[in-house]
């Protein structure tokens, strides 16, 4: 049996059943392609579920405020994901009449789709033969022929293309297209695949030659940068200090706690002899660390994030601090990093009344997730 038809018969024996692999609209196969674009289905879904419950169509999602569709995205991080989302919707209501295109070639006009996006979307709601080619389908084309060039050249990038084009055939590619995702999702893994009960093992390249925690090469880009943020939670009854990020850098315009970047680890000693926030830290200012650092992995950057609580702060002299204090209740609104959004879920806000920090509780009572 061809590879291609292997392939499809397993996914029709072993594929999961998700939601948008029950329908061919175009609007629905964008908005869980582009929310699954560097997130896990299992922790997509919820978040495609509410998208698509609150946004039916390309229509009403256009006509949304674009502080709404952030919130909604919060805990997805990649702002700028979302961003691309809400431009894209409002190009198809104004330069497609609202028809969300499925052509190939006009999916690539939208803001945020791009190759693999497009190829997707047409070949999932019209069957047009474009070949998916993303991390999973780089893995199973390198392992089964044993294409040992690097996925992340342009070179590799193109040796791939060629190989998934020939195998998509022209018989189903919405179907094929799945089938070969979901293959390297649950069958093909990076780590540890089950071999030994996989149907392609007789003419698989890398089990035959043992190669298969070699494949596929990949090429270490730009090393990462280091860097130690350290977050002040800073309370006044019910409110709590946050500051808004500026720009040219990550996370631009989105909302975090006052906070103070270094380029290596410190101890919380030396955090307060370096007093960067001229007068913050009195004799009597106390430091709790809320949570040991965390590292947060962007492409390029590592984060570390700590995060301190601040009391008995020196008053301020008179001069502006920079930061604004908002309602506890209100930090739900405000559009913030994967990173504090995840720190607020997992330390909980949990006193009502005096909204005092505390770590029992895991659930904030305020979120609406
Ligand atoms: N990841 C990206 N696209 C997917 C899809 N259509 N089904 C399952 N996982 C996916
Ligand atoms: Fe992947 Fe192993 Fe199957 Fe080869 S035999 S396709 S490496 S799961």
């Amino acid at each position: 049996m061809s590879f291609s038809t292997e392939i499809i018969r397993w996914y029709h024996q072993n594929k999961r059943d998700l939601p948008w692999r029950h329908t061919t609209d175009p609007y629905v196969i964008w908005l869980s392609e582009i929310i699954l674009q560097q997130t896990r289905v299992e922790q997509g879904l919820p978040y495609f579920n509410r998208f698509l419950s609150k946004y039916p169509t390309v229509t009403a999602f256009a006509n949304e405020e674009e502080d709404n569709i952030l919130r909604l995205w919060q805990g997805l991080g990649y702002y700028s994901r979302a961003r691309n989302m809400h431009k894209a919707a409002k190009m198809v209501v104004n330069e497609y009449g609202g028809i969300f295109p499925t052509t190939y070639k006009s999916l690539l006009t939208l803001r945020g789709v791009g190759e693999y996006t497009a190829a997707a979307i047409a070949s999932f709601s019209a069957n047009e033969a474009k070949p998916v080619v993303d991390g999973n389908v780089f893995r199973v084309l390198s392992r089964y022929f044993g294409i040992d060039e690097a996925i992340n050249t342009p070179q590799g990038k193109k040796i791939f293309y060629k190989v998934a084009q020939e195998m998509l055939g022209e018989n189903n590619p919405a179907i094929y297209n799945q089938s070969i995702m979901e293959f390297g999702a649950l069958q093909c893994k990076p780590r540890k695949p089950d071999c030994h009960i996989c149907p392609l093992q007789i003419d698989c390249y890398a089990i035959k030659t043992n190669k298969v925690n070699f494949l596929p090469v990949k090429l270490k880009g730009k090393p990462s940068r280091n860097r130690y943020f350290y977050y002040f939670i800073i309370t006044n009854q019910d409110k709590i200090a946050v500051q808004k990020r500026g720009p040219k850098d990550i996370w631009e315009n989105m909302y975090q706690f006052p906070m103070l970047e270094l380029t290596e680890q410190v101890s919380m000693e030396d955090l307060k002899q370096l007093d960067i926030f001229t007068g913050l830290f009195g004799d009597n200012t106390q430091l709790k660390v809320l949570s040991t650092p965390k590292k947060h992995v962007l492409s390029h950057q590592n984060i570390y994030a700590t995060f301190i609580e601040l009391t008995h702060i020196k008053p301020d002299s008179g001069k502006k601090r920079p930061w604004n204090y908002v309602f506890i209740k209100d930090l739900d609104t405000l559009a913030k990093p994967k990173l504090i959004f995840t720190f607020l879920r997992d330390y909980n806000i949990c006193n009502k009344n005096t909204y005092k920090l505390c770590q029992e509780s895991t659930k904030l009572f305020w979120l609406d997730t």
